[in-house]
């Protein structure tokens, strides 16, 4: 039996609603002005596998109540835009969508993590029609959102990929070296979007 117990559909439908959503204003935008708001979404329900194990280091039951109400990124929707703008945009539609309250953010991107990660990141609770794992209807469902430029996305991909390899000698310089990266492509996304603007006003 799943982690997620009875809610496992509803997860589904909760991240495909909001998918659809921010598609459907991407699309409207595109008409408008001939750009898009973001290159692409993806979305994930954590695994069954990856629920458990976090519960385990939290201490937490390994069950749909921790999974669903004492964790709150089950849910999980990855926004990957061109420009550092853009990602501000996105936020004040989300922030202004029925039905989705913003119960947590984090600007990692104005307050870059000490290993140079940056992201913004978002729990939405979204209301639903249906029963939520309290009981409760209208229910509500959180979702983790990360807004990321493409650049913040790579960067964030492959230092992901070289955690999993420990006990590395001069851990020291690695961790410098990522920073460096991370700063060099904040600096560029800046340069970038100097340059969109200028191609823009001429
Ligand atoms: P969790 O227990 O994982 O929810 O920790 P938290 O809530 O303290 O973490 P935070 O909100 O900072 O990060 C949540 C997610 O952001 C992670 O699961 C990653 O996807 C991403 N993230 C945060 N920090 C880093 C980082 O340093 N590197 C990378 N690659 N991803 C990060
Ligand atoms: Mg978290």
């Amino acid at each position: 039996m799943s982690i997620y117990e009875a809610f496992e559909p509803k997860l589904n439908y909760v991240m495909d609603q909001l998918q659809t959503e921010l598609r459907s204003y991407d699309r409207m935008r595109f008409e408008e002005t001939g750009d898009h708001i973001y290159e692409h979404i993806s979305a994930r329900i954590k695994t069954d596998e990856s629920m458990r194990e976090k519960c385990r280091r939290k201490n937490l039951p390994e069950n749909a109540h921790s999974a669903l109400h004492e964790l709150q990124d089950a849910i999980g929707i990855r926004i990957i835009c061109a420009f550092r703008d853009d990602i501000y945009g996105i936020l004040e539609h989300i922030r202004n969508l029925p039905g989705v309250t913003i119960v947590e953010e984090i600007d990692y991107i104005r307050h870059a993590k000490p290993n140079g990660y940056r992201s913004y990141h978002l729990i939405l609770s979204v209301e639903t029609a249906f029963e939520d794992v309290e009981g409760k209807t209208p229910g509500h469902y959180f979702v983790e959102v990360q807004l990321r430029t493409i650049a913040m996305d790579s960067w964030a991909s492959l230092e992901h990929k070289m955690k999993y390899k420990k006990d590395v000698k001069n851990q020291a310089l690695i961790e410098a070296e990522l920073k460096r990266c991370a700063d060099e492509l904040a600096a560029c996304d800046v340069s970038l979007e100097t340059i969109r603007n200028l191609i823009r006003s001429s």
